[in-house]
């Protein structure tokens, strides 16, 4: 070896070193990606629920020291909205087989019904709590990251466990096989999930359990150590709100409630990223396959909340709808299969996290850089046309002011005027509610709520561009002007 060394010409001595060298990092990292794919923590037995354990076994015994505890978990999916994803139309809850279209293909959700053979009924309490904290299958295989686990795994192992005995026992086991992922090669590859997961996962505090609250406690440091805005209003509120309102807030909006998922930017491999002006998780993005724009929820002038009375916040996530906003296309669903159940308490807590947030504006050219940067002041050139169209078509509901409608004191109607919604950069849902029309979220607080009328059959593209642009103007509202051309993009989603 040595002889065979010294044979070599320095310049091949240096290319085989280089070369050895990089044989050994790729080693590495393929060790690593291993290291990621095969789980070492649950042994298959304890991965599965053997009746010694209880649950399903032992049914009667455990059945009343359960009870508060299924209720409790019924909650948490309420919170979670595990069914807007595990309950298909038309099919059996939690039976899984929905189809999510995500940039890399489409991928179908699990079978999370007790069924021994097709579900999750075999599952111990501690995969449950893996498949959540962790992102994997009782088998240990790695789970797509279209299942939020970036976010659940925030959830402590209490919550985990009462979510597992809702699961076990609150539902209907229903005998569904799960459906193969249509993703095409590499994405449907397990290295291809252990790659991503060292890139952009991080696993929420493992030591986490109720005792100890360590899972709350870290997350809400990061939220109270930057709660920062020089708004006096804003102090006054933040004096007035408990911390322990805050963590709980923090604890629900990053983990069960995932809002992130929604409200974050992603980046090219799907993961959900900071944009450069807040570092929050929230400041709003285009949702992938969806032609919906998730707005900021740090930023005044989209959907920030600091300045906002907390009761129209609570209002907004409980009804859907509030004196100047109502909550639109998936959104409404949101509040419709989540939000409307949060308690009160909770439902406060998020405000309160949510207007505890640093407040960032991000400029106008650095969200859309394709829109001209004047937000042209003086009167457009489609105004009176769209003044005249608001008046024959949109004034008996929204109002000659734009000012809205009540209904025995209730808000029916959201005002236009001071609309942040109608003011967004981002025109993508203004000229969407337009053209598809839509509903508020039914919910108790607003159980029939009156419907938004689709226009596309009613406005060509340069009158829904007009009325668009009116009321970007009129009313003190200030914001560009829409065009003929942004309403085309979008009329092709809307008539797909
Ligand atoms: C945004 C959609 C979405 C939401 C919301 C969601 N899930 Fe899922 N879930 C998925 C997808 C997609 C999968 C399949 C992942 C895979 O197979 O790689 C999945 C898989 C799972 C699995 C693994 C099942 C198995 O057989 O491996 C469990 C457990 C689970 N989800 C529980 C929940 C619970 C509990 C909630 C509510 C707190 C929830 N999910 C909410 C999309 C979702
Ligand atoms: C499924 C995607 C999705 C999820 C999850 C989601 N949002 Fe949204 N959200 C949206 C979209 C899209 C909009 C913009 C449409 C609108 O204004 O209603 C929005 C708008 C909002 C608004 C502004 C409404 C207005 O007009 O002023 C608030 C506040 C809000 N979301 C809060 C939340 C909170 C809190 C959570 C977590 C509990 C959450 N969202 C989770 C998609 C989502
Ligand atoms: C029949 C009554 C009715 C008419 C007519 C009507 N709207 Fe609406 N509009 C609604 C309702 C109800 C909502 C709330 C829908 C929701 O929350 O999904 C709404 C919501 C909106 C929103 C979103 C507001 C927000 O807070 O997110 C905009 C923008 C809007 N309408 C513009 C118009 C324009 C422009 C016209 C005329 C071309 C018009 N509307 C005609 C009932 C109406």
């Amino acid at each position: 070896m040595n002889a065979l060394w010294s044979n070599w010409s320095p310049v091949r001595r240096i290319f085989m070193a280089l070369a050895v060298f990089l044989a050994l990092l790729l080693l590495m990292a393929c060790g690593l990606l291993f290291r990621e794919i095969i789980a070492t923590d649950l042994t298959a037995t304890e991965a599965t629920n053997t009746p010694a354990k209880g649950l399903n076994g032992a049914k009667n015994n455990v059945i009343t020291q359960n009870d508060l505890q299924v209720q409790r978990g019924a909650y948490l999916a309420k919170v979670g909205n595990c069914a807007a994803c595990h309950t298909a139309r038309g099919g059996a809850a939690f039976s899984g087989g929905k189809a999510i279209s995500t940039p890399f293909g489409t991928v179908y959700t699990s079978n999370i019904t007790p069924d021994a053979a097709t579900g999750i009924g075999k599952w111990s309490a501690d995969a449950f709590y893996r498949a959540m904290n962790e992102g994997r299958s009782a088998d240990g295989h790695l789970l797509t990251p279209a299942f939020p686990y970036p976010n659940y795994t925030h959830i402590t192992r209490a919550d985990s466990d009462d979510l597992y005995s809702y699961f076990m026992h609150g539902v209907t086991p229903v005998a569904q096989a799960n459906k193969a992922h249509d993703l095409p090669f590499p994405f449907n590859t397990q290295f291809a999930l252990a790659f991503w997961r060292t890139l952009f996962f991080e696993k929420g505090d493992a030591v986490a359990d109720s005792a100890s609250k360590n899972t709350i406690n870290t997350i809400a440091a990061k939220a109270i150590n930057t709660k920062a805005t020089g708004d006096a209003e804003n102090l006054k509120q933040q004096v007035k709100t408990a911390d322990s309102d805050i963590q709980r807030g923090a604890y629900l909006v990053r983990g069960l409630g995932h809002c992130s998922a929604c409200h974050a930017e992603r980046n090219a491999l799907g993961a959900s990223v900071n944009n450069q002006f807040s570092d929050q998780l929230l400041g709003g993005a285009l949702m992938p396959m969806r032609d919906w724009y998730a707005s900021s929820l740090v930023d005044p002038s989209e959907a920030g909340s600091a300045h906002l009375p907390r009761q129209d916040v609570v209002a907004l996530l409980k009804t859907g709808i509030a004196p100047s906003a109502s909550m639109l296309g998936p959104m409404a669903e949101v509040v419709a299969g989540s939000t409307q159940f949060w308690t009160d308490a909770d439902l406060n807590a998020t405000a309160a996290y949510l207007q505890s947030l640093p407040q960032v504006s991000a400029p106008i050219n650095e969200k859309s850089p394709t829109k001209s940067t004047s937000s042209d002041k003086s009167k457009p050139v489609l105004f009176d046309k769209g003044a005249e169209l608001f008046t024959q078509h949109c004034a008996t509901c929204h109002g000659e002011q734009g000012q809205g409608m009540r209904v025995e004191g209730n808000v029916a109607l959201p005002a236009l005027a001071g609309n942040r919604a109608v003011k967004l950069h981002n025109t993508t849902n203004l000229v969407r509610i337009v053209l598809a029309g839509g509903y508020a979220p039914s919910t108790a607080g607003n159980p029939s709520p009156f419907g938004m009328p689709p226009f596309a059959h009613v406005l060509n593209d340069e009158a829904i561009a007009a009325v668009t642009t009116y009321i970007r103007h009129a009313w003190g509202n200030q914001a560009d002007s829409v065009t003929a051309t942004d309403v085309v993009r979008q009329r092709r989603g809307v008539m797909q």
